[in-house]
């Protein structure tokens, strides 16, 4: 990400939901180059494997031609460290998101000087949605195909079967 201005998008993507797809594609308007980091998490129980919550990710921004999907396991900072990105970009939806990015970006940057967090404001359409939520209603039997992209709703489709 040397000479241009790129930005990384962390989380832990499990799924990808279509509240992450509107920040990863405002994020590309005003970056050169974003590059999707989907966390290991090794603490949580995920759904999907880091290695196919990455590919749902890639299969859910391939229409955005600036957009590049990775992996981290490890600190954020590290890997903010080792790409070079200008910023870490992540979406607001909540009182409750604001206060924990907040506290992370805060860490962050004291854990690397220059590290900048760029929260940006969720898009109304899509600020109810959470990964937490669309596991739980799918785990439950239930419909999640309007909270993802439906690359995402077909997969999940599949994990049932
Ligand atoms: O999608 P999520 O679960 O909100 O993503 C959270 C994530 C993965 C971005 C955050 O937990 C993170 O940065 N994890 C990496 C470990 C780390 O750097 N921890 C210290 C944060 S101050």
């Amino acid at each position: 990400m040397s000479d241009l201005r790129g930005a990384i998008c962390p989380g832990t993507f499990d799924p990808i939901h279509l509240g992450h797809l509107d920040l990863v594609e405002r994020a590309s308007r005003l970056f050169d180059r974003v590059l999707l980091l989907a966390a290991v998490q090794s603490g949580k129980d995920p759904l999907f494997e880091l290695a196919e919550r990455a590919e749902l990710a890639r299969a859910a921004t391939e229409h955005i031609e600036n957009v590049e999907i990775g992996t981290f396991d490890g600190l954020l900072v590290e890997a903010a460290r080792n790409t070079g990105a200008a910023a870490i970009v992540k979406g607001l939806r909540s009182v409750d998101d604001f206060e924990r990015e907040q506290q992370m970006a805060m860490m962050n940057r004291q854990m690397l000087p220059g590290a900048e967090t760029i929260l940006l404001v969720t898009s109304p359409h899509v600020q109810y949605i959470s990964s937490t939520l669309i596991r739980e209603i799918w785990t439950l039997g239930g419909d999640v195909s309007q909270f993802v992209p439906k690359v995402v709703a077909e997969a999940m489709e599949r994990m049932r079967h």
